[in-house]
């Protein structure tokens, strides 16, 4: 049987949630990855370091004893977000970035940024201080088609970001575009991007053709398949720009099959092991482990995790349904089969 071995992977990109929900879903990552960035749309957003420091004790109570399982706090920038909050931030030793939401672009953004201008002073602190800016790049103009929203966020947004905070680190999160892919390329090694992977795997007609998939309905939404083909070249190009980042985002059943469904796709059961499936797909196993668990730590400065995980090729068929609080997710590929399997008993 195939197995492969890597040092333990961090995911750059979680959604958690709060509460009997994010107890649901914890373990799943914890068994999986050294370390996750969590992302800070609760209801109310995390905007102030004093609260991702008590919602790090919370994850932190809910984990089995003895796991080593570090969370990675971010905070949610606001337009009015106090520059010295990037110093709280710093001092606190938990929070590893500040994530930038255009204000409606997605889950839980309504307080987000309505103008770039007014983080400027924010964005120009982090520049000095060394704190690493996350980026939902799409715009919210009503004008823009959905699916080009990330190639106007580049052209508009990312490219005056970078112009005007050149020393400023930054990750276009989820990137889904040959546009985002190539702006990344072509800049220093201070702009990076994570990749999901539905974005690997998916592209729209995954989502609307034989009927509306919404278990396959993110944000960004997923692309044509010449934009899934950048993305999995990007990712499994070998290039330190580019590292793991799930966007697992759990949502009820109820609020996905819904009139109105919501956004998020959840992958934290599957979540390297997706990844080994396109990157075995791309022929690029042997690339997985640094996009996984070297990239990633590289760039926010920490140090690689210490020990590893093996996952052996032995398909299993993910569960159509997880338990979620007092309701239930539909996991990706929920009912099918996932190809490579997390051994267990790996250290
Ligand atoms: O699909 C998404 N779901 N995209 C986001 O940006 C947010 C996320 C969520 O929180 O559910
Ligand atoms: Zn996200």
């Amino acid at each position: 049987m195939n197995r492969l071995t890597l040092r333990r992977p961090d995911d750059w990109h979680l959604h958690l949630r709060d509460g009997a929900a994010m107890r649901s879903v914890l373990g799943f990552t914890a068994a999986r990855f050294g370390r996750a960035v969590v992302m800070p749309n609760l209801k109310p957003p995390v905007t102030a370091t004093a609260q991702a420091l008590a919602y790090r004790r919370r994850i932190v109570e809910a984990l089995p004893a003895g796991c080593g399982f570090e969370p990675l706090m971010t905070l949610y920038l606001t337009d009015n977000t106090p520059p010295d909050e990037v110093d709280r931030a710093l001092e606190s030793g938990a929070v590893c970035g500040i994530k930038y939401y255009p204000a409606g672009a997605t889950t839980n953004s309504d307080s987000g940024v309505t103008s770039l201008e007014r983080t400027f002073d924010v964005l120009a602190r982090m520049e000095e201080r060394g704190l690493v800016l996350q980026l939902h790049g799409e715009v919210t103009d009503p004008e823009v088609d959905v699916f080009d929203r990330e190639k106007v966020f580049v052209d508009r947004h990312l490219a005056r970001i970078v112009d005007r905070f050149p020393a400023l680190r930054v990750v276009l999160e989820h990137v889904t575009t040959r546009a985002g892919v190539d702006f990344v390329r072509s800049q220093g090694p201070g702009v990076a991007a994570t990749v999901t992977p539905q974005h690997l795997l998916l592209n729209r007609n995954a989502l609307l053709v034989g009927g509306v998939r919404p278990h396959h309905y993110c944000l960004p939404v997923l692309k044509r398949e010449a934009d899934r083909l950048a993305v999995l070249e990007a990712a499994t190009s070998g290039s330190p720009k580019f590292f793991l980042g799930t966007d697992s985002a759990p949502h009820a059943r109820s609020d996905k099959e819904s009139a109105c469904g919501c956004a998020g796709v959840f992958s934290a059961h599957a979540g390297i092991e997706l990844y080994a499936e396109a990157f075995e797909a791309a022929g690029a196993l042997g690339r997985l482990e640094a996009f996984a668990s070297h990239h990633g730590p590289d760039f926010y400065g920490l140090p690689r995790n210490a020990g590893s995980i093996s996952l052996v090729a032995d398909a299993w068929t993910a569960p159509p349904s997880y338990p979620f609080g007092d309701s239930e997710i539909v996991p990706f590929r929920g009912g099918e089969p996932v190809r490579w399997r997390l051994a267990t008993g790996t250290a």
